[in-house]
């Protein structure tokens, strides 16, 4: 039987940081022993925000590089970059017939982003989650492992298939959002104001490639408050923050002594980030140097897109075919 498909991307639009390794890399490196996975640099969708591409390629290559130091195997998954995939926009082309101005206009990221450059309010951004339908639909993908606040794009990109499937015929089997947990993760800003985020807040986000000394300061300065008064209570979400992170970095002891703290409304707080600071400097650190090591390694970079976009041009025809064939459009 065959292996099923998993898909999903980065875009190239600052530096990668802990909501990226949880939401998303994480997923991958655990998915890539088991399934046919398919993974990017969405470059193209990084130009509905991002049109000075003097520093594209830089950020291409340190997202890979973070990859890879991350756990991805180029051996493993296909990792290509969006724009060696011209069948992504054929597809992108096809969809965007099936896809209307009204539903597109109602997408909560894109009333934010108009929200934040409204003199930039480009076709490109409207449509953004119709080329996200085509990142996907390209290889009939059926998982794609992301973060809590791309899940009103996957329901999009189901509504297109679907859409497509009852107009031209079955070709496209419907994705679904995937974590290993039983939700989807969302990684809060430091300072409990928002996500951490690639663009913004630098302060409350932990990057993969943040020195020893940054991480503890970010840490140190970290929203708390004077701690619970009555045992048990439920854990304001910037705890609750706090807490998520430590699982991820430090060992189970650990994490359940200051959980049992908590419990007990014994927590000091400078304690959990003094640990929860030292833990995350020791997680951070092969990653940081390992993505140092490569990402200025061109020839080693580009010999693995090629291969790549090779695997990922060679799935995305054979759905093209498909697609076409469907649509009555193989002469
Ligand atoms: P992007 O580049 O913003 O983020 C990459 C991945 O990281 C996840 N993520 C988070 N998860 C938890 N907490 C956070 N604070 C956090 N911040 C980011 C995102 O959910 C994502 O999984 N539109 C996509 C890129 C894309 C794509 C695709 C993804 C283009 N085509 C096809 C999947 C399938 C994006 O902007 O992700």
């Amino acid at each position: 039987m065959s292996k099923e498909v998993v898909l999903s991307g980065i875009r190239p639009t600052g530096f990668l940081h802990l909501g990226n390794y949880f939401g998303a890399m994480r997923n991958y490196v655990r998915m890539q022993d088991e399934y046919n996975c398919y993974f990017f640099v969405a470059d193209w969708h990084s130009l509905t925000t991002h049109p000075d591409t003097k520093e594209l390629r830089t950020s291409v290559n340190r997202v890979l590089a973070e990859n890879i130091a991350c756990g991805l195997d180029p051996e493993k998954v296909a990792l290509y970059i969006q724009s060696d995939v011209p069948e992504i926009a054929e597809l992108y082309l096809y969809l965007n017939m099936l896809a209307y101005k009204g539903e597109l206009e109602k997408v909560p990221t894109f009333k934010d982003k108009v929200r934040l450059s409204p003199d930039n309010v480009n076709a490109g951004l409207l449509t953004y989650p119709v080329l996200m339908a085509s990142d996907i639909l390209i290889h009939r993908a059926t998982k794609v492992p992301v973060g809590k606040d791309q899940e009103q794009h996957l329901e999009m990109a189901r509504n297109f298939a679907e859409r497509f499937n009852h107009r031209y015929g079955e070709v496209f089997p419907l994705p679904y959002a995937f974590n290993f947990q039983t939700s989807l993760a969302k990684i809060m800003s430091l300072d409990g104001n928002g996500k951490m985020s690639k663009s913004e807040n630098a302060m409350g986000t932990l990057y993969l490639n943040d020195s020893e000394e940054e991480i503890i300061k970010k840490i140190k300065k970290a929203k708390t408050d004077s701690g619970p008064t009555e045992s048990n209570s439920v854990k304001p979400d910037y705890i609750e923050n706090l807490f998520t992170l430590m699982r991820l970095v430090s060992k189970e002891d650990v994490t359940a002594k200051f959980e049992s703290d908590f419990n007990n409304c014994f927590i000091r707080y400078g304690d959990m980030k003094k640990q929860l600071a030292e833990d995350m400097a020791a997680f951070i650190a092969p990653i940081r140097e390992k993505a140092q090591s490569i990402q200025n390694d061109e020839a080693y970079l580009s010999k693995i897109t090629k291969a790549g976009a090779e695997k990922a041009r060679e799935s995305a025809s054979a759905t093209l075919k498909l697609v076409r064939q469907a649509m009555h459009m193989n002469h």
